[in-house]
């Protein structure tokens, strides 16, 4: 079989170190699909990145096919089906907000641009690096000739933190649940959201009833302690692990991808707004989605309650406002 071309921006960094094994490993595409890697840096961290390149070659994976490395993206795009733009610029000390919207403006304006000259006709992008859904839509932005549907920013982490939990309160195997959803932004206004969700096939909502002593009782949690912990888990593994998420991001990574391009059941993906759910059209906010392996799909027919509607547009507003920031600093028409 052909290699699949990947390229992975800031493959030096942490994220990038746990994601390269897994993806050289098949993990990403399956057993039977060899892969290219080129791997983007800065500078600054092209000898991390090369020494990863070294590992990899350690590994003697039969998938990996060749590994190059650059810090030009015109070259580390060219011909590039899979790019995921992992590097970004971190919030530094007494940075605002408009500040790193800016900063990261300059990674991924280029960085779109040259995605829209000289990828493959078919490439399909996921954004990892933070804020993602609005760096996704500014790489969306600088390359008008890929269709803006082929731009994804990664929530699959805070879907899977969200199953996670509610497996953790129900005693239940998360392969078992289904139907969560994460609304929004992967900022801590997300909303996750089980009103639709099931356990076991039984509705997920009279399941946590059941445990917690009623309806009422379950929604107080879901209201005090599961939505708030979702939200901030990524502040959470800050304080206890003494370093942020690296491996359970490289494996969202993974699994976003593998049901982008494999196809596979309902999930949560950050995705461009055609106006569904009344979120303002060309955000890009977090859906539920779907894919046949053409790519993901908005699922647009769901009922949304009152509480629900609320918290969704809590964090669309502020999808809104960053990219109101963002035309105001002159970066989007
Ligand atoms: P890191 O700081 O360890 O690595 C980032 C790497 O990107 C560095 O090696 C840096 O040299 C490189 N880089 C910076 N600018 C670049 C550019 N213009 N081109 C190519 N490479 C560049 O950070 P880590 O832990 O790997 O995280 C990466 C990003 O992922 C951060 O923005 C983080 O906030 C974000 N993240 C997103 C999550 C999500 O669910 N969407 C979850 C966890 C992290």
């Amino acid at each position: 079989m052909r290699a699949t071309t990947i390229t992975l921006t800031g493959a030096g960094g942490q994220i990038g170190y746990a994601l390269l094994f897994r993806i050289a490993a098949g993990e990403m595409l399956g057993p039977e699909r060899p892969v290219r890697l080129r791997l983007l840096e800065i500078p600054a961290g092209m000898r991390a990145a090369e020494g990863a390149a070294l590992e990899l070659q350690d590994c003697a994976f039969p998938l990996l096919s060749d590994v190059e490395i650059s810090d030009d993206p015109r070259t580390a795009f060219d011909g590039c089906e899979i790019a995921l733009l992992v590097g970004a610029r971190p919030r530094g000390p007494g940075m605002e907000r408009a500040e790193l919207l800016a900063a990261n403006a300059g990674i991924f304006g280029p960085q779109g641009a040259a995605l829209g000259d000289v990828a493959d006709d078919a490439v399909r992008v996921v954004t990892v690096g933070n804020p993602a859904n609005t760096n996704a839509l500014i790489a969306q932005s600088s390359a008008p000739d890929i269709p803006p549907e082929r731009f994804t920013a990664l929530t699959r982490l805070d879907h899977n933190r969200a199953v996670g939990q509610l497996a953790a309160a129900l005693g239940a195997n998360p392969r078992d649940i289904d139907g969560v959803i994460v609304w929004g932004n992967h900022s801590a206004t997300q909303y996750p959201d089980v009103s639709h969700a099931t356990v076991a096939g039984r509705p997920l909502i009279d399941a946590l009833a059941e445990r917690r002593g009623g309806v009422d009782a379950a929604i107080a949690w879901l209201d005090a302690e599961f939505v708030p912990r979702v939200a901030r888990r990524g502040a959470e593994i800050i304080e206890v692990r003494g370093s942020s998420s690296i491996a359970s991001a490289a494996h969202a990574t993974v699994e976003h991808v593998r049901s982008d391009v494999l196809g596979g059941f309902r999930t949560s993906a950050a995705v461009v707004s055609h106006g569904e759910y009344g979120v303002p059209e060309g955000l890009i906010c977090s859906f539920p989605v779907t894919s046949d392996g053409s790519g993901y799909r908005v699922v647009s027919d769901l009922g949304v309650d009152e509480r629900s509607r609320r918290l969704i547009d809590a964090s669309v507003d502020e999808l809104v406002a960053e990219r109101e920031a963002v035309r105001s600093l002159g970066i989007l028409p």
